[in-house]
C-alpha cells in the first residue's frame, strides 16, 4: 500500500526513461539504507523510502536530509515490495533489507518486469548466485541488476580484475577481505543476524579445477600484514567474493577468506556441529531472532583502513599481489551502493546481472573512495 499513487504509465517501462525517475530504498531506516538515502538526496535524486513503518522511515528520512513530506511506500515483505514495484515502476530499487537469498530474486524480478534497475549488498554464495542467474532475463528487458555492491565483493574483485588485466587466465587466486567497521550502539538487527547464521550453516566453499566445492569454514588462516604496517588474520569463508574473484580471473583454483571467519582452532573445531544445529529451521529462526535482539555498545573501528587483498598466480610461476585500501567498511559499502545507484539512474549500466566491478569496471572501487596499492 503506497502512500500516494501516480498516474499509470503507458510505455511499459520504469519511471525512468527520464533521468529524474524515482530511486526506492528498501530498508531506508537501516545503517546502509540511511547512508545511501543521505548521499542520493544530496545529489538531488528523487529518493523514496520503502519499509515496514512510515513513522520510522519519516524520522530516518529527516536525518538523511529528505523533506518532511517525503513520499514513502509501506510494505513489509519482499513479495509486497515486488507488487508495489510492478505497480509504480521506480527507475532503481536499492535493496538493503538483507536475507538476500530470499528477498533479492523476488524484488529484482519485479524490477526486470518493468525494465527498471536493481542493486543490493549481498555477499553470500546463494544470494549472489541467485541474482546472477537472472542475467539473461535482465538483459532481454534492458535492466541492470548489481549484487554485492558493498565492501567485501568490490574491494576484492576490483583488485583481481586489476591484477589480471590484459593477461591470460591465472591458475590460482586467493582473496582476503578485511573490513574495519565501527559498531553502532543498539540491536544487532535481523539483517546482520541472518548473514551471520547463514555463514555458519553454509560452511566453506572454494573453487577446485573450476568447480565450486565444499571446504571447511575457517580453513587456511593467514596473518596478513597490510601496506600501512597493521595486521589481521583472515581465514576461508563461503562468500560472494569467491564467485566474483572466479568470474574476474577465470582461474580454476580460487579461495576467498575474511577476517570475520572464525580462525581460532577451538571455534573451527565446533563449527561443523554448530552449523548442523543451525540448519534445523526452528533453531535457525530462534538463533536469528535472539542474535538480532542482542544489543551492542558503540565502538570505534579497530583499524584506520579496510583492506581488500588478492594474490594471483599463473602457471609459469608469475605471482602478483595487490590491495585496495578503503576507509570504514560500512561507509565504503554505502559509498559503493550510492555510486552504483547514481550510475544506474543515469542509465550507465549494461543490461544483465553483475557484480559491481563486472558491471562498471575496477575503476568503480576508486570512484567509491578506495585506493589501489599494487606491487
Ligand atoms: N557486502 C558487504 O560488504 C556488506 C556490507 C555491509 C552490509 N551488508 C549487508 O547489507 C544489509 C543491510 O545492512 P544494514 O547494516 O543496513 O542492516 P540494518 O541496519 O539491520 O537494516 C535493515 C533494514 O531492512 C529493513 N527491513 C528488515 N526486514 C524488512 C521487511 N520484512 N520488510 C521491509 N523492510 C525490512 C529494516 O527496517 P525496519 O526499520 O522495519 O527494521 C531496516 O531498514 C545486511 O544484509 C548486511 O549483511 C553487506
Amino acid at each position: 500500500m503506497s502512500e500516494t499513487s501516480r498516474t499509470g504509465r503507458t510505455d511499459g517501462t520504469a519511471d525512468g526513461d527520464s533521468p529524474d525517475g524515482e530511486v526506492w530504498i528498501v530498508g531506508a531506516t537501516g545503517r546502509v539504507g540511511r547512508g545511501v538515502a543521505a548521499r542520493l538526496a544530496a545529489q538531488g535524486l528523487r529518493v523514496v523510502p520503502v519499509g515496514r513503518s512510515r513513522e520510522r522511515m519519516t524520522a530516518a528520512g529527516a536525518e538523511a536530509g529528505l523533506p518532511p513530506d517525503v513520499r514513502t511506500v509501506v510494505a513489509d515483505s519482499a513479495e509486497r515490495i515486488a507488487d508495489e514495484v510492478v505497480r509504480e515502476r521506480p527507475r532503481v530499487v536499492v535493496n538493503t533489507m538483507g536475507a538476500y537469498a530470499a528477498t533479492a530474486p523476488v524484488i529484482a524480478r519485479a524490477c526486470v518486469s518493468v525494465g527498471g534497475h536493481y542493486v543490493d549488498q549481498a555477499n553470500d554464495v546463494a544470494a549472489v548466485q541467485g541474482l546472477l542467474a537472472l542475467h539473461d532475463e535482465a538483459a532481454r528487458a534492458g535492466s541492470t541488476l548489481v549484487t554485492g555492491a558493498g565492501f567485501g565483493v568490490l574491494a576484492t574483485e576490483a583488485v583481481v580484475a586489476k591484477l589480471c588485466e590484459e593477461r591470460p587466465a591465472p591458475h590460482r587466486v586467493r582473496v582476503d577481505s578485511v573490513a574495519s567497521v565501527a559498531v553502532e550502539a543498539g540491536a544487532l538487527g535481523v539483517a546482520l543476524a541472518t548473514g551471520i547464521v547463514d555463514t555458519l550453516t553454509s560452511g566453506g566453499r572454494r573453487y577446485a579445477n573450476g568447480r565450486l566445492v565444499a571446504s571447511r569454514l575457517g580453513a587456511d588462516p593467514r596473518r596478513l600484514v597490510f601496506p600501512d604496517g597493521t595486521s589481521a588474520t583472515s581465514a576461508g569463508v563461503a562468500s560472494g567474493e569467491l564467485l566474483a574473484a572466479r568470474a574476474a580471473s577465470g582461474a580454476p583454483f580460487v579461495t576467498a577468506a575474511s577476517s570475520l571467519a572464525p580462525a581460532s582452532p577451538f571455534l573451527r573445531a565446533v563449527l561443523p556441529l554448530l552449523g548442523r544445529l543451525l540448519s534445523v529451521p526452528a533453531l535457525r529462526r530462534l538463533a536469528v531472532d535472539r542474535l538480532g535482539r542482542v544489543t551492542v555498545k558503540a565502538a570505534p573501528r579497530p583499524r584506520e583502513h579496510s583492506w581488500g587483498h588478492a594474490v594471483v598466480e599463473w602457471s609459469d610461476g608469475t605471482r602478483r599481489e595487490g590491495w585496495l585500501r578503503a576507509g570504514e567498511g560500512m561507509a565504503f559499502t554505502t559509498d559503493v551502493t550510492a555510486t552504483v545507484t547514481g550510475l544506474l539512474v543515469r542509465g550507465a549500466g549494461r543490461p544483465g546481472s553483475w557484480t559491481p566491478a563486472a558491471a562498471f569496471g575496477h575503476g568503480l572501487a576508486t570512484t567509491a573512495g578506495g585506493t589501489f596499492v599494487l606491487d
